[in-house]
């Protein structure tokens, strides 16, 4: 027999090179700094030829996975349906990423969730509370398993393989070419695998391991580990602080009682088996949506790799994979791909250490959220709504702007204008009153009965021009037909002058979170010719930012401003 893994094997006769391919691209995208690149960029960064880099990224495209912004391609939040593919199939984060927060809330400090990943150590629920100068790290990234507590914990019950990986690892690359988010040159005696090894017995026998300051200075963490029902580590807790406010002995003493109830929680509510959220939510889009199901190439256009489509397919399904995984039957069905096909997808995910497979059983690995989910989740609501904005304002040439309720008034989040046609200059953070405002409207339309009453009654309901409604039962009669039709419109209401149309934002249990809006003149057109050009748009760019935010929001919380 050679020594060949039977996986590589069965891949390397196998592997779908554009799916193969397509992940590079993607990998290569997931740099830090390389998020927003030219192609010509990625022929460099890949080493694939041009045509290649231009198929990839056209398909991709066309997934909605990257945005062209100009000469640029940029990654874009629909992708985060792979990671999230993983974090469902786990179920770690549908159980434990609530207490993840609470905990932070109840310790004032930092708290995370890390999983192994190989020879590194990778997070899956992050809830920050940093307030001196350190580093934050976000889901998806992966760290040095000797160079954080977690992975001291995790590596206590490496075998010889286990270790044998690890030096691998160490001698493929630096470390800051294999961990972008580490900070460059800080090493404080973590080199040595005599000295890992040490901290390895070390966190074996106490059951917990400290990080005094293995990242960075003054960056000091206490993890725990959290068992599955049958004993195995399934993941580390941590609680992180800083050195101006505690020792790394402190904060041991302080927090490892606390953490360790919490660990007993955490094991008990994966033992209660946690029911993942109803299929609705988790169901990734692209099964019903037809990207990459059979479908004619005609249809597809020329550009585009059906097989890259098609394996992203399978990745996305392999969501659905509870405990130890989904047969190929069920990935074959979900995906509406022949078995051969599905196959060949798994095979090469496998080959590339996305995908585990025993037995019959497939399911993801943490390594999926190496594919641009620690820069996708770091993104802040504005972030995610600007480019859509701005596609926006490309097509009707006016303003648009997303606002926020804030007590009685609206507050700018995210704006592209054009030209400025208010009398105020509205900059991100500017405040208007909501009553009289489209945003406004579509915002207190939202609202439960009782909390709109109650903003209502303590607006001071002046009249800003002679058409400004001004007084309660009409409001509210405004209000109801906003909250019924979907949209507001304002004429001249605010400032004499000036129409906007607004649409609401919604999150993904249908609650208004935003509004979206677009202004102009009111001379130039009757209102309802303003209303029927700009609803339309108004809306599909809605429904584009909901499903963006639905995306993110699937596995961690996006903080509205
Ligand atoms: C973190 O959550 O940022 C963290 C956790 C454990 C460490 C270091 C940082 O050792």
């Amino acid at each position: 027999m050679q020594g060949t893994a039977p996986g590589r094997e069965r891949a390397g006769t196998e592997v779908v090179r554009p799916l193969q391919r397509g992940l590079t691209v993607l990998r290569a995208m997931s740099r830090p700094g390389r998020e927003k690149a030219r192609p010509g960029d990625l022929v460099h960064a890949t080493g694939l030829a041009r045509s290649t880099v231009d198929r990839i990224i056209t398909t991709l495209g066309r997934i909605g996975y990257l945005r062209f912004d100009g000469q640029e391609v940029a990654l874009a939040p629909p992708l985060m349906e792979l990671g999230n593919a993983y974090l469902s199939a786990g179920g770690l984060s549908d159980a434990l990423a609530d207490r993840v927060v609470q905990l932070a809330d109840t310790f004032d400090e930092s708290v995370s969730l890390a999983v192994p990943d190989g020879a590194d150590v990778r997070f899956i629920a992050q809830a920050t509370r940093r307030r001196t100068m350190s580093l934050a790290f976000r889901i998806g990234d992966a760290l040095p398993a000797e160079r954080c507590a977690p992975g001291a914990l995790f590596a206590s019950a490496w075998e010889e393989s286990g270790w044998g990986a690890w030096r691998a690892r160490r001698a493929a690359g630096s470390e800051e070419e294999n961990f972008p988010p580490l900070p460059a040159s800080h090493t404080a005696g973590t080199g040595t695998e005599a000295g890992f090894r040490r901290r390895c017995r070390q966190a074996g026998k106490d059951g917990w391991s400290l990080d005094d300051q293995l990242i960075e200075p003054g960056l000091i963490a206490v993890s725990v580990p959290v068992r599955d029902p049958a004993g195995r580590v399934a993941c580390a807790l941590s609680v992180v602080s800083h050195t101006s406010r505690h020792d790394a002995g402190q904060l041991a003493e302080r927090f490892l009682p606390r953490l360790r109830e919490a660990a007993a929680g955490m094991e008990s509510a994966l033992a209660a088996g946690h029911q993942p959220q109803a299929s609705a939510a988790t169901a990734p889009e692209a099964l019903q949506d037809g990207r990459g199901a059979p479908a004619g190439k005609g249809e597809l256009g020329s550009g585009f790799l059906q097989s890259l489509a098609r394996g992203l397919s399978v990745l996305r399904a392999l969501g659905e994979a509870r405990d130890e995984g989904l047969p190929l039957s069920a990935l074959a069905t979900a995906t509406g791909l022949p078995r051969a096909t599905a196959r060949r997808s798994l095979l090469t995910l496998e080959a590339l250490g996305y995908v585990h497979c025993s037995g019959r059983l497939f399911r993801p690995l943490p390594r999926v959220l190496e594919l641009g989910y620690a820069h996708l989740s770091g993104l802040s609501f504005a972030d995610l709504v600007q480019p859509h904005l701005r596609q926006l304002v490309d097509r009707v040439h006016q303003s648009a702007s997303v606002t926020v309720l804030d007590g009685e008034d609206i507050q700018y989040v995210a704006r592209v204008h054009t030209i400025r046609i208010m009398s105020v200059n509205i900059t991100l953070g500017t405040r208007l009153p909501a009553y009289a405002t489209a945003m406004g409207r579509v915002l207190l339309a939202g609202l439960p009965a009782v909390e709109r009453s109650r903003v209502v009654a303590r607006s001071d309901l002046r009249a800003l021009t002679p058409h400004t409604v001004t007084s309660a039962a009409p409001l509210a009669a405004v209000l109801d037909e906003v909250a019924s039709k979907g949209y507001a419109v304002i004429d001249e209401e605010l400032e004499p002058g000036l129409r906007s149309v607004a649409v609401p934002l919604r999150d993904a249990h249908g609650r208004v979170v935003a509004a979206l809006n677009v202004a102009q003149h009111s001379g130039s057109e009757p209102a309802e010719e303003t209303r029927s050009t700009l609803l339309p748009l108004l809306r599909l760019t809605a429904a584009a930012i909901e499903r963006d935010l639905r995306i993110a929001a699937r596995h961690h919380r996006i903080r509205l401003p």
